[in-house]
């Protein structure tokens, strides 16, 4: 790499940009751990709350520890009447990725220790983050369907609360427990887009709503969160798993993204992807309707077929949580509630040994030029 030709890596492909302690994304063997656990021991050895604690603190919790943490969550669920009121002022059609980002922004209004950047503060912003979100992202979508928000519950798991919130009662147990599986699937990974965001505005010394709110916004994209809700309106345009063929021939002769496949890190196959799977499979038998898991495993052997590019984990989430009843505009949100977990470990850890994320670029605009009076402008 010389000066005058220095070696772009566009999309910063390969790029190793810092160590970090919280997660590992292994490739070669389609594996991913959170602080050295395999992520399937995790989905099925443990709740999203532990998982949770495990992301913020390096270890699993003991009982005692994880009741303290479950009790802080519970506790400061409930969102002002200040911000309810900010959210009814959102226009009805506006995007609940939109909708939960002004939301995050708004709670940086109003909490107490938003200028405060030393790591305890962090940590307890991060706790009060992680328990108001799923509030405000139901508030938000039943008040665009014209419907009252629900109170939070304080005697439920972040995950019963959740369907507490957005429905107004919690589901069976299989149900719970396949979301809060796809919770922990989603909490983190690595230095994806709205990670290294995240990271990136707290390496300016900024605080963490601002750094949650620049993921939120990294996230909503198609290519990055936003696939999960693609996946679904792709399953429905399809309709069914015959016609799942036909439809992706179309998709080749336009060389068209086939959205839920290909993966930046893993290119063969992604470690979540066989658990989620798993859990969505359970969704489609608890609720009788086979069709869409039966359409995607037509898509994704096609796919590994035709162009050898597997699926990611938004394929099997997207119909998982339509299957649990949610929206499809929800689908993304959830991944925020959940991905809250991960960011705020990669911000305690950016602080904790801080360097301004400040890449360079190399120039491609006209040569330097002398500037013309407004006078002599044609
Ligand atoms: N559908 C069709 N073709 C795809 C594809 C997809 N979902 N994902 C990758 N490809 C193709 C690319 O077009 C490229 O083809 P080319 O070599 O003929 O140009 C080739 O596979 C290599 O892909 P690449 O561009 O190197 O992937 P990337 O690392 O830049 O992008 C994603 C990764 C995730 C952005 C990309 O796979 C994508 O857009 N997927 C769909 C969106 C999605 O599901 N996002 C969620 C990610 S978790």
């Amino acid at each position: 790499m010389s000066e005058s030709q220095p070696e772009i890596r566009k999309g910063l492909v390969g790029v190793v940009a810092d160590v970090s302690a919280v997660s590992k994304v292994m490739p070669e063997t389609n594996s991913l751990t959170y602080r050295g656990y395999a992520v399937q021991d995790l989905c099925e050895a443990c709740s999203f709350e532990e998982v949770a604690y495990l992301l913020w603190n390096g270890e699993l919790p003991n009982q005692a520890q994880l009741d303290a943490f479950r009790k802080e969550e519970a506790a400061n669920r409930a969102i002002s009447p200040a911000l309810i009121e900010v959210i009814r002022q959102f226009p009805k059609d506006a995007h609940p990725m939109d909708a939960i980002r002004t939301a995050v922004s708004f709670m940086g209004l109003e909490d107490p220790e938003t200028a405060d950047t030393s790591e305890p503060a962090t940590r307890r912003k991060a706790m009060r983050l992680l328990a108001k979100i799923p509030t405000a992202i139901a508030a938000a979508h039943r008040l665009s369907k014209g419907e009252e928000p629900v109170a939070p519950r304080s005697d439920l798991t972040f995950a019963e609360n959740f369907f507490q919130v957005v429905f107004g009662k919690v589901p069976a147990k299989e149900v719970v427990k396949s979301f809060d599986v796809s919770l922990i699937l989603y909490a983190e990974h690595g230095f994806n887009a709205s990670t290294f965001t995240a990271r990136t505005v707290t390496s300016t010394g900024a605080d963490l709503h601002g750094a949650i709110t620049a993921g939120i916004a990294a996230l909503k994209g198609p290519l990055h969160g936003g696939a999960n809700e693609a996946v679904m309106h792709m399953l429905k345009e399809i309709g069914s798993p015959e016609k799942a063929v036909s439809w992706l021939e179309g998709k080749f002769d336009h060389k068209a993204l086939v959205m839920g496949f290909g993966h930046r890190v893993y290119k063969n196959g992604d470690s979540r992807v066989p658990t989620m799977t798993k859990y969505a499979d359970k969704m489609a038998e608890v609720v009788g309707d086979k069709r869409w898991m039966e359409t995607s495993r037509v898509l994704a052997a096609e796919m590994l077929k035709r162009k050898n590019i597997h699926p990611n984990l938004d394929f099997p989430a997207g119909p998982a949580y339509y299957l649990m009843g949610f929206d499809i505009p929800l689908f993304t949100p959830i991944f925020v509630a959940s991905r809250v977990t991960g960011w705020s470990a990669h911000v305690i850890e950016q602080a904790a040994d801080n360097r301004l994320i400040r890449p360079l670029s190399q120039y491609s605009g006209v040569a330097q030029r002398a500037v013309t009076p407004i006078s002599a402008r044609g």
